[in-house]
């Protein structure tokens, strides 16, 4: 029971923080999609495409071709995952992976 009250009070403590960190995105930020991305979308695309994770950007057959497209891809793909990113935070991540491996 102790336990538990801690616990809520963690989460409390947390929300102002998360706050802070969306509102500090304003404009896209490639630097912070990265560690968004390296954090959170690594592991899985490693295991698909054999250990490296950027082939699934890089590959000939890669399934994405536009800038919606990407977005799209990014938002599926952030759902599959679980994490709750603003759009702003996903903004972050397209601009990352665009400037990056698409460059359209
Ligand atoms: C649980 C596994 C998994 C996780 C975690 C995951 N992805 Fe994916 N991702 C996939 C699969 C499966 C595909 C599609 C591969 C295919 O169709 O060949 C894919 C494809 C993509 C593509 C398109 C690649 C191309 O072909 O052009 C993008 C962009 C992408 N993921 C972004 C992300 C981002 C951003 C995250 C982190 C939020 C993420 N993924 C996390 C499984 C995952």
């Amino acid at each position: 029971m102790k336990k538990q009250i801690a616990k809520q009070q963690y989460a409390l403590l947390l929300i102002p923080f998360f706050a802070l960190l969306s509102q500090s995105a304003s404009a896209a930020n490639p630097a912070h999609g990265k560690d968004l991305h390296d954090a959170n979308c690594q592991s899985c695309h490693a295991s698909l495409m054999g250990g490296d994770p950027d082939k699934i950007y890089t590959r000939s057959d890669r399934r994405v071709t536009t800038l919606s497209g990407l977005k799209n891809q990014v938002t599926r793909c952030k759902t599959t995952v679980g994490v709750a990113w603003p759009d702003d935070q996903v903004q972050d991540v397209v601009e990352y992976l665009n400037t990056r491996f698409y460059k359209m």
